[in-house]
């Protein structure tokens, strides 16, 4: 595996491909990560990733600076698993000057649910995705490949692409799910042992949300405000401090009124501690 850490390097390594695979990461790599490299590697004839901690994202209170950094482990999983390239640049070369100019996702999209909670945050993305895709696919075509477990973040980059007319196809993956079936992320590491064996909680919640608005669609109606609102509530007792739980249109993430024939997702966001968990269930 070939490390690049300037865009000229990147560039140079990438120049005789026509159809780079790309999955960005922030590092502390997992098996979730893992999955998406595996799932990339076909759908291109070069497989690259990024490891970046992208300050943008993170509020001031958030854990930029705590956030688990795990270069040379990281590596050893992306080579063994078939990474070709990997682009590893630190902060100065990716943001030389301060980053004021920045990708304002749609309102509508952006500023509900992880936006409404994490004020920015999809701008932090989008600035430091549009601008990776600009190193990597140099303005040429190309895949890039997100995980499910950040439903809307994959959402809201399936609109910029296709909005600012970008000739990429973003691929999302499954969510990869420890045994117990809590999803798979890097912040998990934050949880103590008591913890961990709670955390599992927020995706039993979500998913009896999921199925009870399944069986709804064909045994009747669902009150949908008071169940998820009795989502929150279990959360609650069990020790949680739940930032939302509810059921949304899955194209547009729009509010359920009434349920009906189209695609629903269940999105939960929640504290246990310190530690902030999002997950997600398909209706
Ligand atoms: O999902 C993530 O790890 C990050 O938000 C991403 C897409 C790498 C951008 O920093």
């Amino acid at each position: 595996m070939l490390i690049a850490r300037t865009v000229d390097e990147l560039r140079h390594h990438l120049f005789a491909f026509n159809k780079p695979v790309f999955v960005p990461t922030m590092g502390n790599l997992h098996e979730g990560h893992v999955n998406l490299l595996r799932l990339a590697k076909p759908l291109g004839d070069v497989t690259v990733a990024s490891i970046f901690v992208n300050r943008l994202q993170f509020l001031p209170h958030e854990d930029f600076a705590s956030y688990p950094r795990t270069f040379d482990s990281d590596c050893q999983q992306l080579q063994t698993h078939g990474c070709d390239v990997l682009f590893a640049p630190d902060e100065s070369t990716l943001y030389p000057q301060p980053q004021t100019f920045k990708v304002q996702p749609d309102p509508t999209l952006a500023d509900i649910l992880e936006g409404e909670f994490r004020p920015g945050f999809f701008t932090g993305v989008c600035t430091v995705v549009l601008k990776l895709f600009h190193c990597v696919f140099n303005g040429g075509a190309g895949v890039a490949v997100f995980g499910q477990k950040d439903y809307q973040q994959q959402l809201i980059l399936k609109h910029m692409v296709q909005q600012l007319a970008m000739p990429i196809e973003i691929v999302t993956g499954t969510t990869t799910r420890a045994p117990d079936g809590l999803a798979l992320s890097s912040r998990n590491g934050y949880l103590s042992p008591t913890e961990r064996t709670e955390a599992v909680q927020l995706s039993l919640a979500l998913r009896s949300l999921a199925q009870a608005a399944r069986a709804a669609k064909t045994t009747g109606s669902l009150d949908v405000a008071a169940a998820e609102n009795h989502a929150m509530q279990s959360l609650r007792h069990r020790g949680w401090q739940p930032d939302y739980v509810t059921l949304r249109h899955a194209h547009d993430l729009s509010a359920v009124t009434q349920l009906s024939d189209q695609a629903m997702v269940v999105l939960g966001a929640a504290k246990l501690g310190t530690t902030r968990l999002i997950d997600n269930a398909e209706v």
